[in-house]
């Protein structure tokens, strides 16, 4: 992912894809143009990297111009088309391709077809790199199109967002969702999880969607999803791994305008860790971190008894069963920490201090995300 002024961009089309593309224009126009000697004219700013390119790769004698037109402010295409360099040599009787970066709605391209209305070249042949057919609403014959592409913003090969992004050699395409910072909280019981989320939640405008509470919503209001894990939880059997993602799925979505997720209880296994991965995914986001709060068997043993002095909850009162969880937490999560370790984001913060050294560590962490 990049940033460029204020917004994100993920990878979209590579240097590879782009190449190919590329090759494929040179070898349609060489077969049709048969001996003849083209000018391409490119036009700029956006086409300068398509051109140098595509004439490199031209097996033929040709000459190479340029024009200038300017239309887009930002991430829209405007009325105006300015005309910065016009046409500054006598093509007449000549065969003119264009080399366009990308046509959108058509506008830069019937300036063109204006530009050369009284230039008298023998044809004019339109070649784009890339094409969003949804957004063109022009009538003008395209003769090569490289790659047709969803009507979406893209940077890179000479396509900017405000004046970056021109340099980059693959492609990239505006997030609709802007950038979020999605956590997934990890802690052996007694680490103080609960309790940091919270802090966490308010510092960084964060949902907490804890998988428990999200279970004992659905159930109590008896919504679907709640029924269909709860006929599961009756049977005593597990409930299948899709009906928690698409109740982590119905959170996520209540909560679209968001900073981010902090993810607690969920998941436990690896083939929850990729479902999420892909819910995130097909939320044009993903998972930044996975963080987990190390404490020292010894002290949550000490931290479990002197709550379960005072909380009556039985399972902090035994010290074999809290022996138990501890080594039952970390059987599950060793895996876990592999899968997000394997993607340079397990985060590992010590959980012994006061509760606001403790947070400052864990900010630490999500501040550099
Ligand atoms: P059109 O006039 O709407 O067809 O747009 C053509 C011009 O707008 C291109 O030459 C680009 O300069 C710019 N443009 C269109 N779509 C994009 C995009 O997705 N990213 C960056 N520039 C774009
Ligand atoms: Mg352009």
């Amino acid at each position: 992912m990049i940033k460029l002024h204020d917004l994100y961009f993920k990878p979209f089309i590579s240097e590879q894809q782009i190449d190919n593309a590329v090759q494929n224009m040179v070898d349609s126009i060489v077969a049709d143009l048969d001996g003849e000697m083209p000018v391409f004219v490119g036009i700029l700013n956006g086409s300068f990297m398509l051109v140098s390119d595509f004439v490199k790769k031209y097996p033929k004698p040709c000459e190479v111009t340029f024009i200038k037109l300017a239309s887009y402010e930002g991430v829209k295409s405007t009325e105006d088309i300015q005309r910065l360099i016009g046409l500054t040599q006598d093509l007449s009787g000549r065969t003119v391709v264009i080399l366009e970066d990308i046509i959108d709605s058509g506008k830069t391209l019937e300036e063109v077809h204006r530009i050369f209305a009284n230039e008298n070249v023998k044809q004019l042949l339109i070649a784009t790199l890339f094409y969003k057919p949804e957004a063109y609403d022009k009538d003008f014959k395209l003769h090569y199109v490289g790659m047709e592409i969803p009507n979406k913003f893209i940077v890179g090969y000479g396509l900017d967002y405000d004046g970056l992004g021109r340099d980059l050699p693959d492609v990239y395409q505006l997030k609709t969702t802007q950038h979020m910072t999605n956590l997934v909280l990890f802690g052996p019981p007694g680490a103080g999880k609960g309790t940091q989320a919270n802090f966490l939640k308010e510092k960084y405008n964060l949902v907490h969607i804890s998988t428990g509470d999200v279970f004992r919503y659905n159930i109590k209001n008896k919504t679907a999803l709640g029924m269909l894990a709860k006929s599961y939880i009756d049977k005593g059997e597990l409930v299948p791994d899709q009906v928690t993602i698409d109740m982590l799925n119905k959170e996520v979505e209540k909560n679209a305008a968001a900073k981010g997720f902090i993810f607690d209880g969920f998941p436990r296994t690896n083939a929850q860790a990729k479902a999420l991965d892909d819910l995130m995914d097909s939320k044009d986001s993903q998972i930044n971190a996975m963080i987990a709060l190390e404490v020292d068997d010894e002290v949550l043993v000490q931290r479990l008894l002197e709550r379960g002095k005072t909380s009556g909850r039985p399972d902090d009162a035994d010290e074999s069963i809290i022996r138990n969880r501890i080594k039952e937490y970390y059987k599950k999560t060793a895996i876990l920490k592999d899968y997000y370790s394997d993607q340079d984001k397990y985060f590992g913060v010590d959980g012994v201090g006061s509760i606001e050294a403790i947070t400052q560590r864990l900010s630490k962490v999500i501040d550099r995300l």
